[in-house]
């Protein structure tokens, strides 16, 4: 037997017991007549005790000559520990050590494997393994485990049937670009990895599935943040026989039971908000809710006073930082040039302050009286002691603005506590999205989902304005899902594709076998995927995926561990029928 018990379950009451033990080396202090040693593993450290009159020579110098992180094999004795350490779960003992082994040699690591580690995040990245060692990486991949566990034992109980579905598929639009694999056996042709299982999981429903999930990975050629991977694990859903408020139930009482076993935490039920409502009070269809600070627009009480700012914008908004009436000049101008940093992009701020003593105080106050400011106040729910912050022009690209400062201040003002959980449905997407670019429509969700009925007849006239039963599940101010129910009429289907800007024929080449699959009694269905990565992410309080990721890719999409992508050798590109053109 290699060890009878791991380095984290021995107490006082295994006094006394002889034991084997295996591990790594954490750290070892060596006071000359006796040495202590950290021994860890997954499950925790255990102290080791040798002493020069106790422990057998040999043994006592082959511990002198132990590293960091050399991985050891120990036998000996369980005794009481003197001076106990009541943080650790084995801090009442320690093992007087009367064999050891030296499993393998280790070179010294390149950072520190603590919690709190001197490695920076690229050296951590080039040795994801001994980051994994450290317990905030390796807690994080225990976390996933259990969450992964929950959803699959929750659907499995509600009677979903987990199916795999393939990785090397035709292209699925879903928006980004698709990674693609050349096949040798057909030359010239080439797979797409998926973006993510939609037609197949619509394919299940036809072939009477009725309930399926998967936990499954999906591959997006799409520029990468904190919360984007290329390659990225879904928790993917589908029901046939159902209306919307069935999959929101359904998904629900998922989410709900998550934040119970995970966090236990209750939630009532989640509230709904339409895409329209979510944009104009939050200026972001995946707002956080755990704070205030909601739009007020104020083109009303803004225009035709003469601030010809105001005058030549075409919309107005405000938010109420609550407490920030105190802001010094120095801290309003650092927060001015915030928003006038390119990525926010805003030309300039107006603010208010609502004295304490109920006076309003603006930076425009040569335009505006008391009574213009008090309406100010009033609209976007300002108290005394708040900072009433303005911004104006164009309507969609102020929402994205006033939406970022909003963000930015709630940071600032310690209001993004990641220990509270606000999820919330973001209901009635539009069915379409305008591209500039391309010139033409794109499906905001994907092509496969049904327009409300009530605004099929915008059809031909305003398709812009057209509705769809599509839905997102908001967490924290983070998109974690989003589904919709599908169409499931060949001749809508071919409709949707048209509006598109597919022609017949691209529309058949592409998705000729889903038409056909619906000509074969589809039933009504729909379902939605959860991004299991950010999922995790934030019911572990963070926004950052990589860390909840075993082996994630850096900025630039690189895996730097294993230096991947890579390029290859002439004769697998030979076979591939391919020829590569560097163009330095
Ligand atoms: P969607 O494209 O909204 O829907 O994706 C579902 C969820 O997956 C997560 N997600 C990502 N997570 C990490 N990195 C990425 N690059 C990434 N892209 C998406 C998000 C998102 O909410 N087939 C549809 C689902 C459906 O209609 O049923 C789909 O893929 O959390």
């Amino acid at each position: 037997m290699f060890r009878s018990y791991t380095c984290g379950e021995l107490n006082a009451s295994h006094i006394n017991q002889e034991v084997t033990l295996a591990g790594w080396v954490q750290k070892s202090r060596d006071k000359g007549f006796m040495i202590w040693i950290d021994l860890r593993d997954r499950y925790g450290i255990t102290q080791l005790i040798l002493d020069e009159n106790r422990t057998d020579k040999t043994i006592f110098e082959k511990a002198k000559s132990l590293g960091r992180e050399f991985v050891i094999q120990v036998k000996g004795t369980v005794i009481e520990r003197e001076s106990k350490n009541p943080n650790m779960a084995t801090g009442e003992i320690e093992i007087l050590v009367s064999e050891l082994t030296i499993l393998n040699e280790a070179q010294l690591p390149p950072f520190t494997i603590e919690d709190e580690t001197d490695g920076g995040e690229d050296i951590r990245m080039k040795y994801r393994y001994l980051d994994i060692r450290r317990n905030p990486v390796k807690n994080s991949l225990l976390f996933r485990h259990k969450v992964a566990m929950e959803v699959r034992n929750y659907l499995s109980n509600q009677g979903f049937c987990e199916v795999e579905t393939p990785y090397l598929i035709k292209s699925t639009p879903e928006g980004a670009r698709d990674f693609i694999v050349p096949s040798r056996m057909n030359e010239g042709q080439f797979y797409a990895l998926p973006q993510s299982p939609q037609t197949f999981k619509q394919l299940l429903m036809v072939g009477g599935m009725d309930k399926y999930f998967q936990i499954v990975k999906c591959f997006r050629d799409e520029d990468l943040r904190a919360d984007r991977q290329p390659e990225f694990t879904q928790i993917d859903c589908e029901m046939a026989f159902v209306e919307q408020e069935d999959i929101l139930n359904q998904f629900e009482g998922l989410t709900r039971h998550l934040l119970k076993e995970v966090k236990g935490i209750e939630v009532d039920k989640f509230p709904r908000i339409t895409y329209e409502y979510a944009m104009k009070t939050y200026g972001n269809d995946k707002p956080d809710i755990r704070f205030g600070m909601e739009f007020g627009e104020l083109n009303e009480v803004t225009k035709h006073k003469d601030f010809p700012v105001f005058n030549a914008a075409e919309f107005v908004v405000g938010i109420a930082a609550p407490g920030c009436a105190s802001y010094t000049r120095k801290e309003i101008d650092a927060l001015i040039d915030w928003v006038k940093r390119p990525q926010i992009g805003a030309t300039g701020m107006i603010y208010c302050k609502y004295e304490l003593d109920g006076s309003l105080k603006s930076s425009v106050d040569k335009f505006f009286d008391q009574e213009d400011l008090k309406k100010w106040a009033e609209i976007t729910g300002a108290k005394p002691g708040d900072m009433i912050f303005v911004l104006c022009g164009n309507t969609d690209k102020t929402r994205t603005q006033m939406s970022a400062l909003r963000m930015e201040l709630a940071t600032r003002l310690g209001l993004r506590n990641p220990n509270e959980f606000a999820p919330l449905w973001v209901l009635d997407f539009p069915l379409l999205e305008w591209d500039e670019e391309s010139g033409r429509y794109h499906a905001m969700h994907h092509p496969f989902t049904s327009p409300k009925p009530e605004d099929l007849h915008l059809i031909g006239t305003e398709p812009g304005k057209i509705r769809a039963n599509a839905y997102d599940m908001v967490l924290n101010g983070n998109e974690i899902g989003g589904g919709s129910i599908r169409i499931h009429d060949k001749d809508l289907q071919a409709r949707m594709f048209e509006l598109l800007g597919f022609s017949k024929e691209e529309a058949e080449n592409q998705f000729g076998f889903l038409m056909n699959a619906f000509q074969y009694g589809a039933p009504p269905h729909g379902g939605l995927a959860f991004g299991l990565d950010r999922l995790v992410a934030i019911l572990g309080g963070q926004e950052t995926i990589r860390d909840f990721i075993a082996f994630p890719k850096n900025n630039s999409g690189r895996d730097v561990m294993i230096d991947a992508p890579s390029t290859i050798d002439d004769k697998q590109l030979e076979e591939l029928n391919i020829s590569v053109v560097v163009n330095n």
